[in-house]
């Protein structure tokens, strides 16, 4: 069908009974197994280890990203939830670069959202992935030296983690340059390569620069607070390096670093993005 003008009266009457034949016999439009991936920012990690674990729990996947949909039309994210709800579809996974979206959409009923980052606030599943990859490392959440080290201020992953880790017993030790440090009197910071010899875990943050108002560089950044193939020998023999991905080569992590060296455990967050989805999903 190309124009409206190529149906006659009759035929318009007849779909319109048919479409209203379907609807009545179509009363339980809402399909809890029904999911929409709304990702409004950039994502490779979070969006295909839902997708993949949605595909593998039998789900019935709808993925919207900005650009081709009408939120690139500056539609709300409430109206575009509100509209995929009245397709029947009640689950949603959401990335947003809105800090706290997740607000505006608490006065819909019946819907579930898993949040798949927010702003520079929150990334929960992020944090569940990086506390499976510590315990599958030590068994334990607790007894632990952590090292934190980039882009404080800007970081989600940072502000989940260290939400996550308030239920346990380590001791979290923070380091970033001054203008990555976030405004809280609690952190005291630490020199990173005096620290890296004491931590068993080290976790990267990914200097995000979508986030900064002015283009980030620093010299000599990685030397200070990434990880090389130099300082990497300086770290505890059980110690492994983590980082959320993705990397800004050369910043945070060197381009001589390898993901086979054993103390790299940056894919293995990857893969385990996977599981912690998969139990989530199964939750809804
Ligand atoms: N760690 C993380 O959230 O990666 P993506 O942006 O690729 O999903």
């Amino acid at each position: 069908m190309f124009t409206i003008k190529q149906l006659s009266k009759q035929e318009i009457i007849s779909i319109i009974k048919k479409a209203i034949n379907i609807k009545q016999n179509n009363s339980k439009l809402i399909n809890n197994n029904s999911i929409a991936n709304i990702f409004i920012e950039p994502s490779t990690r979070t969006k295909i280890s839902f997708e993949k674990a949605e595909r593998e729990l039998g789900m019935d996947v709808y993925n919207l990203d900005y650009d081709s949909s009408s939120l690139n039309k500056k539609e709300s994210l409430y109206d575009t939830v509100c509209t995929l709800k009245s397709y029947g579809i009640n689950n949603f996974i959401i990335r947003s670069n809105e800090s706290e979206y997740w607000k505006n959409l608490l006065t819909i009923n019946d819907i579930k959202i898993i949040n798949a980052g927010d702003g520079s606030k929150n990334h929960p599943t992020q944090a569940l992935l990086d506390a499976m990859t510590i315990y599958e490392q030590f068994k334990s959440l607790d007894n632990l030296t952590i090292l934190i080290s980039g882009d404080i201020v800007n970081s989600r992953v940072y502000h989940s983690f260290i939400q996550l880790m308030s239920n346990f017993n380590s001791k979290l030790i923070v380091s970033a340059p001054k203008e990555l440090q976030k405004n809280d009197l609690k952190i005291k910071y630490v020199n990173f390569s005096e620290k890296l010899p004491i931590a068993d875990v080290i976790i990267m943050l990914r200097i995000q620069h979508e986030r900064h108002k002015n283009k980030y560089t620093q010299q000599n950044y990685n030397k200070k607070y990434g990880i090389n193939n130099t300082n990497i020998k300086n770290m505890k023999k059980n110690a492994i390096v983590m980082h959320p991905g993705p990397i800004n080569r050369e910043i945070e992590i060197a381009n001589d670093v390898s993901y086979d060296d054993p103390k790299i455990k940056i894919l293995e967050q990857v893969k385990n993005g996977l599981y912690i989805r998969k139990v989530l999903l199964e939750s809804l």
